[in-house]
């Protein structure tokens, strides 16, 4: 066969490109292509019969997550009890189960959406590029990662390819993130764009109109006062929304204030 990259416009190696990173494939893992069908051992004699398994509607997958991780009673047994999870499919495509970074001890609880594919190697949520912006900002109103809170995601393992989760993804985790929040029991719940906020707040209006606005999450009879604000990845997309992001961020350190008097 001819090579036909050769043959092929710079648009379409990038298509094809990103074809490859929307399925998933986004690491080479060798200079040569390789037909890894062919490498399969060929079945010998009669063929044994397929036995269907019953396939689980994520509304079960969701139950069983509740069961795994409802007699956790801190967050070190939480992150075990996620970890040994296998009900969620994106856990065998995944490097790490990204549970949380941060002051476990702090008052103040981000959650964003999904680790990405450096979060996923480095097995820490919000490790690199969104990360930094995401430091910077709350730098800006004098929190320090490290110090002042604690960070995770409605998700702990990576959508392949970097995709928005789906609805079945986020009902099968919902259970981990709202045993997570009992746990740590926030004074306040910071919810990191769209998917959080739409997750966390059962809402399926757009974070434009959530944020700049505190909501409530009640959790075990408590409501903690919770701020969606824009996610890091789309303040680098949209730099025209840093000013309605900075706003909230002051938002949250008064409310902060206050709450220190
Ligand atoms: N990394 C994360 O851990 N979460 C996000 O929502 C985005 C990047």
């Amino acid at each position: 066969m001819d090579n036909d990259i050769e043959h092929m416009e710079n648009q379409d190696i990038a298509a094809h490109l990103q074809w490859y990173l929307d399925s998933g494939v986004d690491e080479v893992t060798g200079d040569e292509t390789l037909d890894w069908f062919a490498l399969a051992p060929k079945p010998k004699g009669t063929p044994t019969p397929i036995l269907k398994t019953p396939v689980l509607s994520p509304e079960n997958i969701a139950r069983e997550a509740t069961l795994a991780v409802s007699n956790c009673t801190s967050l070190t047994e939480l992150k075990q009890a996620i970890t040994a999870f296998d009900g969620c499919s994106l856990k065998k495509l995944a490097t790490h189960t990204v549970f949380s970074d941060g002051n476990p001890d702090s008052k103040v609880m981000l959650i964003g959406d999904a680790p990405g594919a450096d979060d996923d190697r480095d097995g820490i949520p919000f490790a690199r590029e969104h990360g930094q912006l995401l430091d910077k900002m709350f730098e800006a109103i004098g929190l320090q990662r490290d110090k002042d809170f604690y960070i995770t995601n409605i998700l702990p393992w990576r959508p392949p390819g970097n995709r928005a989760p789906s609805a079945e993804e986020i009902t099968i985790c919902l259970p981990f993130i709202k045993r997570h929040v009992e746990l740590f029991d926030p004074e306040l719940i910071i919810l990191l764009g769209g998917v959080s906020a739409n997750s966390i707040l059962e809402t399926d209006s757009n974070i434009t109109r959530l944020r700049g606005k505190w909501h409530e999450y009640e959790i075990q009879g408590r409501k903690i006062p919770v701020f969606p604000l824009f996610h890091p990845a789309y303040l680098l997309k949209q730099p025209k929304a840093k000013g309605d992001a900075w706003r909230d961020l002051q938002n949250i350190k008064a409310r902060l204030e206050d709450k220190s008097q």
